[in-house]
């Protein structure tokens, strides 16, 4: 008999690169015999897999961790655990390692490996640990992650960032671009798609364009992407996030040509401003950016297009901000991020003199929200006796067709008993921002 198992829970904030982690961390647990309880109150282990992209972002976090202070008096055996970016900001907003004493382990991003090490070695003598180290390892991927979703698997394909943004604290936090091996990324996403039945593989970096450009392959990101189309299947390869930058011809070749590349793209603008674009070091102007919009919609018509704005950047006036509305309009995206600029201790543009009133970032982020809005919803007349490839799937007992962009599609009359296959779905109805239709055979 094995013994008695501990139980885990994790708590993850942040973006899809924090989601994939935790699932990594949680594999690492589990591999230590422990099990997962949903309960956190129940936990033998609680791990906090923290983000600092804004000023919310850290006090969401943050918060909620202090609330443990009382879970770990009523239970001294808890074992905590505070990973991610927030301890790897070089001047984050909280001073994690002395004003969370009752916290038993704060590692960084480069060593989300060590968690299950620190925790084992925990379970049998107490010891508070804090390892932030500069540089990655080796890599951090591992084959025993526990996936929360049963449709779509998220996959590394580069680490950190060389962009350095003006506003942004990423490459601060995650390091410099280090691509994955192509074969290990190859194997990974065979395995998921012929043995664990996965239907979308979503590759995760925070610029996937510059893929390879670290190794020493001819390796390109388009060039990946068609190896991976190679791979025999039934399923559909989406990626993020690209930067438009380095956005080029060869991918939306690709995009266009391979049958297994999801007609979905995710191409942040951040501002329908040059001006703006410029102080935020974003090497693109909006010429550049529609240029590329309008390539892509000649390319491939059906696209779905979504974007990241941010409003309220250093020295943005109602000019450019309007610049902005203008830009949602040309371009009609399926979905808009946006965020009011949030400032980011270490970065440039936290030190800018001509900062935005937060109550102007606020009427500005509403104004943009509600815009969109309208547009989302005349976009969906587009969807109108259409037929979207999709992705079929039962949800709390509906079922429903995912298409490329994301976007559900209801089936009412749906007559089988079998999900997670492709199928061809018309869209047969619009209410409000629900989309119904039949399975077109
Ligand atoms: N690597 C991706 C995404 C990085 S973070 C990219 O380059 O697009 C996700 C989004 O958060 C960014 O696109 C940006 O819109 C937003 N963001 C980043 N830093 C921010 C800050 N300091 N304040 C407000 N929003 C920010
Ligand atoms: Fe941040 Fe810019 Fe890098 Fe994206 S490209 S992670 S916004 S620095
Ligand atoms: Fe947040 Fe880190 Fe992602 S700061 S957005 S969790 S890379």
């Amino acid at each position: 008999m094995s013994e008695i198992s501990k139980f885990f829970h994790v708590v993850t904030f942040g973006c899809q690169m924090n989601v994939h982690e935790t699932e990594k961390i949680k594999g690492k647990l589990a591999s230590l015999n422990m099990k997962e309880t949903l309960d956190i109150k129940k936990a033998d282990v609680v791990v906090f897999n923290t983000c600092c992209i804004r000023e919310k972002a850290e006090d969401k976090a943050y918060n909620q961790i202090v609330k443990m202070k009382k879970l770990k008096e009523k239970n001294p055996n808890m074992i905590i655990v505070v990973c991610g970016c927030m301890p790897q900001q070089p001047k984050g907003k909280y001073n994690l390692k002395e004003k969370l004493p009752f916290v038993d382990v704060i590692v960084g991003t480069h060593n989300v490996n060590s968690i299950a090490d620190h925790v084992k070695a925990l379970l049998g003598e107490r010891k508070r640990v804090y390892e932030i180290i500069e540089k990655p390892v080796a890599s951090m991927d591992t084959p025993n992650c526990i996936r929360d979703d049963k449709y779509n698997a998220y996959v590394n394909i580069i680490y950190g960032c060389n962009k350095f943004c003006t506003y942004c604290i990423v490459p601060h936090v995650r390091g410099r671009e280090q691509s994955r091996p192509a074969k290990e990324i190859y194997e990974e996403v065979k395995d998921l798609v012929q043995n664990k039945g996965y239907r979308f593989i979503t590759l995760l970096g925070q610029n996937v364009n510059s893929y390879g450009k670290d190794l020493k392959s001819k390796m390109t990101f388009a060039s990946l992407l068609e190896s991976l189309c190679k791979i025999e299947g039934d399923f559909k390869i989406k990626f993020m996030t690209s930067h438009p930058m380095d956005f080029g011809e060869d991918l939306i070749k690709v995009m266009k040509n391979e049958n297994k590349v999801a007609k979905a793209l995710h191409l942040p603008v951040q501002s329908g401003s040059s001006k703006i674009l410029f102080k935020m070091n974003r090497h693109y102007d909006i010429k550049h950016y529609m240029s590329l919009i309008k390539k892509v919609k000649r390319a491939i018509p059906e696209i779905s297009l979504s974007t990241d704005i941010i409003v309220g950047f250093p020295g943005e006036t109602e000019k450019d901000f309007n610049q902005t509305l203008k830009l949602l309009k040309k371009v009609k995206y399926d979905q808009v991020f946006a965020f009011m600029y949030s400032k980011r201790t270490g970065t440039p543009a936290c030190e800018f003199a001509d900062q935005i009133d937060e109550k102007v970032k606020n009427v500005r982020l509403n104004k943009l929200l509600r815009l969109q809005k309208i547009i989302e919803k005349d976009q969906n007349k587009k969807y109108f006796n259409k037929t979207y490839n999709c992705l079929i799937k039962f949800v709390n007992g509906v079922t429903m067709g995912i298409t490329d962009g994301g976007k559900d599609i209801y089936i009412p009359n749906y007559k089988y008993k079998n999900e997670n296959y492709f199928a061809s779905v018309k869209v047969e109805e619009i209410r409000d921002h629900k989309l119904s239709g039949v399975i077109d055979e």
